[in-house]
C-alpha cells in the first residue's frame, strides 16, 4: 500500500517534472517565434508599400478580368491561369545596369525583334535588341482590355478624317514594319467628345469674330490624335512629334495635354492616353537619359539597315534615336503620371497605367536625378559636350540637378539649367502624392527629400543679385559663380513657372523672386527679348533663342506668356501676336505638334479671358 502511494507520489512528482520540462519547452519554443515574427514582421513592413501596391494593382487587374470574363465566356482556366501568372509579376523587379549612363536589361535572353544585322561585334549587339520595349502580349490581361477598347473599336469604325497622302503613306510603311514582328497598329478614330469639343470652341470664336483662332483652333485640336498617335497592340501608344517620327517623353507628354479634360467621356480615349504613359514607362527603361525614342531603326525610311560608328559615339541603340540629356523629359513623364492619376481619384477609377512597370520606370527618374545631383561622378558622356563629353565643368550644386541639354536641344553653357530644375521640384512632389496614396510611404518620403533638396539648391545658387532689378533666377548656373542671366523661348522656361505651377513656400514664400524674374525676362535686360513693329504696325514682343534668327518669332514663348498674362493688355498683345505669326508658322506642313497642342491648351484654358478681351474689339487692331 505503502509502495503504491510511494509509487504513485513519484509518478506525480515525474509527471509534474515532466509538465516543467514541456514549460521550458514551450516559453523556449514561444520565444523563438516571437523572435522570428518580429523578424518577419520587419521584413514584411518593409516590404509593405511594395505589397500593398501590387496587391491593389492585382485586385484591379483581376476586376478587370472579371468584367472581360462576362463578356467573353469560357476559357476560365487559361484565365486564372493568366492571373496568377501575373500575380507574382510586380515583385519580380527587371536588374538594370548602366554602361555610360544607358540602362541594359541583363536578366533576359536578348531578342532582336528587327534582326541582328551580320558582322556586329559582340559588345554592340546589345544596341539591337528589343528586350522590354514591347510588351508580352501574351501575358498582360490590361493588353487585351486595351486591344478591345482602342484597336477593336477603331476597326469596326471609319475614320472621320483623310489623311495627307504622304502621312498616309507613312502611315503604312510604319504599319507595315511593326507587323512583320508581330505588333499590329490600331487604326484611330477620334472620339466624338473631341470632334464636339473642337467644334464647340471653334463655333464660338467664329461667333465672337476672332477667325483666325477659330482657324487656328479647328487645325490643330485634334491633330495629335489624327495623325501623329499609333495604338499598338501591346497595350501603348506611340506618340510621335509630328516635325519628326520619334517619341520623346516631352513632347508626347505635352501633346496630349488638352485632351485631358475629355478622359471621362470617353474610355477609348483615356485607354489611349494610359497606353502612353505605359510606352513612356518602357522606353525610359530603355535609357533614362534619351531625348527620343524610335520603335525600329529604320524609322524614316532612308533604308537605314545598321548603326554606324558614329551611332556608338552618339550612344544610339535601335530604340535610342537621341542620347542627349534633358532633364525636363523625366519631369514632364512625371507630370503626365500625376495628370492621369488626378483623374484616376476625382472619377474614383482604378489606376490601371500606375503599376509595378510605371514604378520600376519611376524608380529609374529617381536614381538618374540623385546621380546628376552629383555629375562629377556620373557616367553620361555626350560628344557634342565640352570636357570630352562631360560638359563645362560645374560645382557641386548643393542638391542642383545637372542637365547636359536646354529643352530646346541646345548644350546648355552651366550645367546646372534653374526652370527646369524647378518644373523637377513640382513633378517630385506631385509624385510624392502619388505615393503616398498607394501607401508607399518610403517612395514618397524619397520624392519629397529629394524635391527639397533640388529646391534649396536652386536658392542657393540659382538666385543673382541683379543691380536694376533685384534677386531675380538666373536661367543658368554653375554653382562655381558662373551664371546666365536671360531666358529661352522654348518651355519650361522662367516665363512658365507659372504654367508649372512653381511655388516655393519655403524660400520664397510672397513670390518676390518668382515676380521680379519675370519682370526681368520681360525687359531688354534679357538678351533674347525682341520688341519690334510688324508689317501692320502693331508691336510685338516676344522671347528668341540662342539658335533662332533675331527676325523669326518662336511661338512658343508668345504662347506661355498669354498663358501667364498678368493683365488683359499683355494677353491680347500676346494674342495678337500669335494671330499675326499664325499664317506662317502655325499652318505649316512641317509642324511641331507640341505648339499646337499648346496653342489648343492656351485657347481652351483662357477661352472666356480671350473673349473678355475682345468684346470690344477686334483681332489685330492695336
Ligand atoms: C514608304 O516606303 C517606300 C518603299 O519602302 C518608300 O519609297 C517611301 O518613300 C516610304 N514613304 C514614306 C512616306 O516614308
Ligand atoms: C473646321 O474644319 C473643318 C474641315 O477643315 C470644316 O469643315 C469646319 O467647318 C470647320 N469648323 C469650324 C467651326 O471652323
Ligand atoms: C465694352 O463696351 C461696353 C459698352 O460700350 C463697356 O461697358 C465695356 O466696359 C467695354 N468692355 C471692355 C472690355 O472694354
Amino acid at each position: 500500500m505503502k509502495r503504491l502511494v510511494r509509487h504513485q507520489e513519484r509518478k506525480r512528482r515525474d509527471r509534474s517534472g515532466c509538465m516543467t520540462l514541456a514549460l521550458i519547452a514551450c516559453g523556449g519554443f514561444l520565444i523563438f517565434w516571437t523572435f522570428v515574427s518580429v523578424l518577419l514582421m520587419r521584413v514584411v513592413h518593409d516590404n509593405a508599400a511594395k505589397l500593398e501596391h501590387s496587391r491593389i494593382a492585382l485586385s484591379e487587374r483581376l476586376q478587370l478580368r472579371a468584367k472581360q470574363k462576362k463578356k467573353k465566356q469560357g476559357a476560365v482556366g487559361v484565365i486564372v491561369k493568366k492571373a496568377s501568372k501575373i500575380a507574382v509579376q510586380p515583385l519580380m523587379t527587371t536588374p538594370l545596369e548602366y554602361t555610360f549612363g544607358h540602362a541594359v536589361r541583363t536578366d533576359q535572353k536578348p531578342s532582336y525583334l528587327f534582326g541582328l544585322p551580320a558582322d556586329v561585334a559582340a559588345d554592340h549587339q546589345y544596341r539591337y535588341q528589343s528586350n522590354g520595349i514591347f510588351w508580352d502580349v501574351n501575358y498582360d490581361p490590361l493588353y487585351e482590355s486595351y486591344y478591345e477598347y482602342v484597336i477593336e473599336s477603331a476597326e469596326t469604325q471609319s475614320q472621320d478624317f483623310q489623311l495627307p497622302s504622304d502621312v498616309q503613306l507613312f502611315h503604312q510603311n510604319f504599319t507595315q514594319q511593326l507587323q512583320q514582328v508581330g505588333i499590329q497598329v490600331g487604326n484611330l478614330i477620334v472620339p466624338d467628345p473631341v470632334r464636339q469639343y473642337q467644334k464647340r470652341i471653334s463655333e464660338r470664336l467664329r461667333q465672337a469674330n476672332l477667325d483666325t483662332l477659330a482657324d487656328i483652333f479647328n487645325n490643330s485640336y485634334a491633330l495629335t490624335l489624327e495623325q501623329t498617335t499609333f495604338p499598338l497592340s501591346d497595350g501603348t501608344t506611340f506618340v510621335a512629334t509630328g516635325d519628326t517620327v520619334l517619341m520623346g517623353l516631352r513632347d508626347s507628354s505635352a501633346q496630349v495635354d488638352p485632351y485631358m479634360p475629355l478622359l471621362s467621356q470617353s474610355h477609348y480615349l483615356l485607354r489611349l492616353v494610359e497606353g502612353l504613359l505605359r510606352r513612356q514607362s518602357l522606353f525610359l527603361q530603355a535609357d533614362p537619359y534619351s531625348a527620343s525614342f524610335r520603335l525600329f531603326l529604320d524609322h524614316d525610311f532612308t533604308g537605314r539597315q545598321r548603326l554606324t560608328d558614329s551611332d556608338y559615339k552618339y550612344g544610339r541603340t535601335i530604340h535610342v534615336a537621341k542620347h542627349n540629356f534633358e532633364l525636363d523629359n523625366l519631369a514632364y513623364h512625371l507630370r503626365l503620371s500625376y495628370k492621369l492619376f488626378q483623374f484616376y481619384q476625382q472619377h474614383n477609377r482604378p489606376m490601371l497605367a500606375l503599376d509595378s512597370n510605371w514604378i520600376h520606370g519611376v524608380d529609374l527618374i529617381l536614381q538618374t536625378v540623385v546621380r546628376e545631383q552629383n555629375h562629377a561622378e556620373s557616367l553620361y558622356r555626350y560628344p557634342e559636350l565640352k570636357d570630352d563629353g562631360e560638359g563645362q565643368p560645374v560645382c557641386q550644386g548643393d542638391g542642383l540637378v545637372w542637365t547636359g541639354f536646354r529643352p530646346s536641344g541646345d548644350p546648355t553653357e552651366f550645367g546646372y539649367l534653374i526652370p527646369v530644375n524647378q518644373m523637377m521640384v513640382v513633378s517630385l512632389r506631385q509624385t510624392a502624392e502619388i505615393f503616398r496614396s498607394i501607401k508607399d510611404d518610403i517612395r514618397a518620403q524619397q520624392c519629397e527629400d529629394l524635391a527639397d533638396s533640388i529646391d534649396r539648391g536652386i536658392h542657393t545658387h540659382g538666385v543673382v543679385q541683379h543691380d536694376e532689378f533685384g534677386k531675380i533666377y538666373a536661367y543658368e548656373v554653375d554653382a562655381c559663380g558662373g551664371a546666365n542671366l536671360m531666358d529661352d523661348a522654348n518651355v519650361p522656361s522662367l516665363l512658365s513657372l507659372q504654367y508649372m505651377e512653381y511655388f516655393s513656400p519655403q524660400h520664397d514664400p510672397d513670390q518676390s523672386i518668382q515676380k521680379k524674374t519675370r519682370k526681368f525676362i520681360l525687359s531688354e535686360s534679357n538678351p533674347y527679348f525682341h520688341s519690334g513693329k510688324g508689317p501692320d504696325g502693331c508691336t510685338n514682343e516676344w522671347i528668341g533663342s540662342s539658335h533662332t534668327p533675331q527676325s523669326s518669332i518662336p511661338y512658343l514663348a508668345v504662347i506661355v506668356r498669354a498663358m501667364t498674362a498678368e493683365s488683359d493688355a499683355e494677353l491680347r498683345q500676346a494674342v495678337n501676336t500669335l494671330a499675326r505669326t499664325a499664317t506662317n508658322n502655325l499652318m505649316e506642313d512641317g509642324f511641331k505638334a507640341l505648339s499646337k497642342s499648346l496653342l489648343a491648351e492656351l485657347i481652351t484654358t483662357k477661352l472666356e479671358d480671350i473673349f473678355r478681351v475682345y468684346r470690344n474689339e477686334t483681332l489685330n487692331s492695336c
